[in-house]
């Protein structure tokens, strides 16, 4: 299958403010990808299929998960915020044959982070938090973090997120708080280095 083809696909199950969400990702990954010296053409199908099962009519999407065959925590079943990514990159393996670990987690893990980030999932993880179309309070100044440090810019955005999680009462997902505190030893790590 072709990304035009790909793009086709998403336009039945998304709705069109999904699929121009995903092409800014797209756009955004790849000058991220430019300034951390990761691959484009890999930043560029992470980002396109991101968001692949964003789909709209829930019931169908429980339907899809249902039949899946991925196995999944408890919580992240059922959540289509957690498990989106899980479905895209499972049809990225299974339907599209492409084998590709780093693209794989870029994709699986995009709205939990997880320990051990590869420099392509944190470009992922923060072109679909930075986005020109993302307004939220603080997002430009993250964007402009995300293109000086990389690490520094997925650990603020993690914890935006959790601050957001607190506040709502909502689940935290331990991958999450794992991924927050790897992000903190590398940045204080790196502190020490440099001031020790
Ligand atoms: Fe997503
Ligand atoms: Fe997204």
């Amino acid at each position: 299958m072709t990304k035009e083809e790909v793009i086709g696909r998403m336009k039945k199950n998304l709705s069109l403010s999904r699929i121009d969400h995903i092409m800014r990702v797209v756009d955004t990954a790849q000058q991220l990808a430019e300034r951390y010296g990761v691959d484009p053409e890999r930043a560029e199908w992470a980002a396109l299929l991101h968001d692949f099962y964003k789909w709209q009519d829930k019931d169908a999407y429980a339907a899809a998960l249902e039949t899946s065959g991925l196995s999944l925590d408890k919580e992240t079943a059922a959540s289509q915020e957690l498990s989106h990514g899980w479905m895209a990159a499972e049809f990225m393996q299974s339907t599209l044959g492409i084998e590709d670990e780093e693209i794989y987690y870029a994709i699986a893990t995009h709205t939990t982070g997880r320990s051990g980030m590869s420099l392509l999932e944190k470009v992922i993880y923060l072109a679909d938090r930075v986005e020109p179309g993302r307004t939220h309070p603080g997002c430009e100044q993250l964007r402009s973090l995300a293109f000086r440090d990389l690490d520094r810019a997925v650990y603020i955005a993690m914890n935006q997120t959790l601050e957001y999680l607190l506040k709502n009462h909502a689940y935290i997902h331990p991958r999450t708080i794992e991924a927050r505190n790897d992000l903190w030893r590398n940045i204080t790590e790196r502190k020490e280095r440099i001031e020790g």
